[in-house]
């Protein structure tokens, strides 16, 4: 499922938009994400910190979580987009919610402070990775 040039403009200016919503006044670091449905849908996400700073949650898990809420099941891509040069890449714990959804060519795009960004598929950020499948 590869994605249009012109969804792609769309995913990386919410995404970029999203770091706007982000609550991160511990850490000041702003994240944004949004994620491209198989219907055509665009779901963002920002990262939502806590006083209790393990229970902050990351804007990928944020997106994920709201998408599939909202009934979506299939997804063709997902942007996130932090303030920093190079651009960031999605943490750990965020690479298996997202392999949770998704398959191995699944593209991440990231885009970093200046709009500038990388793509990498789920097989490169997760290699060998547990999934549905193996239960
Ligand atoms: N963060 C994300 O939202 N996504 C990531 O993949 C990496 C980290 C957030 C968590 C925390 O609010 C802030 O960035 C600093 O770690």
């Amino acid at each position: 499922m590869s994605i249009t040039a012109q969804e792609l403009e769309i995913l990386s200016t919410k995404a970029i938009a999203a770091k706007a919503s982000a609550y991160c006044p511990y850490s000041k670091f702003r994240v944004g994400a949004c994620i491209l449905t198989a219907s055509g849908e665009f779901i963002v996400g920002a990262n939502v910190e806590n006083a209790s700073y393990p229970v902050g949650t990351c804007a990928e898990r944020v997106a994920f979580g709201t998408a599939i809420v909202a009934g979506h099941k299939e997804f063709k891509a997902l942007a996130v987009a932090t303030d920093i040069k190079p651009a960031a890449s999605p943490c750990g714990m965020c690479r298996q919610c997202i392999r949770e959804f998704t398959g191995p060519s699944f593209p991440v795009y990231m885009y970093d402070g200046d709009g500038s960004y990388k793509v990498m598929t789920m097989e490169e950020l997760l290699p060998d990775s547990f999934g549905p499948g193996d239960l």
